[in-house]
């Protein structure tokens, strides 16, 4: 079964709690942070995490966009969250967060971004119980999908089975990426911008799950 992760930056944020109570069906919801420097976005700050949180019981995935992050994983687990995931890039000692992250209690990921290749980051991967494949570069919704980050994705599919880890894709997913990229062993999909597009992301969610099942 597929595990879906809405983006709730793509959500309506005039509408924040009304609108993460449509996501019936979802896994986790994916919060972007950016701090206007390891990316060029700013992005959900600590209110749109604590409105998040009080509006719904779905477990959530922390995609930390900022550097040093190791400053911020308590405070982040404070906040709620269950999942969350570093980029190597921005992070000194990278194995040594992951750790943390397992050490209170969470779930550590570890981000690619398009150009990082998975040699990168082999040595950190047995650490990791989730990693997160960027099929765009970091910053911003709605931006157009990658092709050539699809080849990486094999090889991590295959290094998911050794490691145990599940392997999701983020940026500009939609139903038809589902189709195409699940053959490959990814198993967790963030959706963003074609979630909230239709207006029924609760129907999309079942359906991808449906298709994918
Ligand atoms: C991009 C973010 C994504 C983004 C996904 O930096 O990490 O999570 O919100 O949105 P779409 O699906 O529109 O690419
Ligand atoms: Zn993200």
């Amino acid at each position: 079964m597929v595990k879906i992760h809405p983006s709730i930056l793509c959500a309506d944020h005039g509408n924040l709690a009304e609108d993460v109570k449509r996501l019936s069906g979802a896994d986790f919801l994916h919060m972007d942070v950016m701090d206007g420097d390891f990316v060029p976005n700013f992005g959900l700050g600590t209110e749109s995490i604590t409105c998040v949180r009080n509006h719904s019981e779905v477990p959530l995935d922390v995609h930390l966009m900022i550097r040093n992050p190791a400053r911020h994983i308590r405070y982040f687990r404070k906040l709620g969250a269950k999942i969350i995931t570093v980029h190597p890039e921005a992070d000194t000692h990278t194995a040594g967060t992951l750790a943390l992250i397992r050490e209170l209690g969470m779930t550590p990921g570890i981000a690619l971004n398009p150009g990082t290749a998975v040699e990168t980051v082999k040595e950190v991967l047995p650490l990791c119980d989730h990693v997160l494949a960027m099929t765009v570069n970091p910053g911003f919704a709605g931006q157009e999908f990658l092709e050539f980050t699809t080849g990486k994705l094999a090889a991590l599919g295959e290094l998911a089975q050794k490691y145990g880890f599940a392997l999701c894709v983020d940026g500009n997913i939609d139903a038809g990426r589902v189709r195409q990229l699940r053959p490959l062993g990814v198993t967790n999909f963030v959706i963003g911008t074609a979630l909230f597009r239709d207006g029924d992301p609760a129907g999309m969610i079942r359906k991808i799950k449906e298709e994918n099942s």
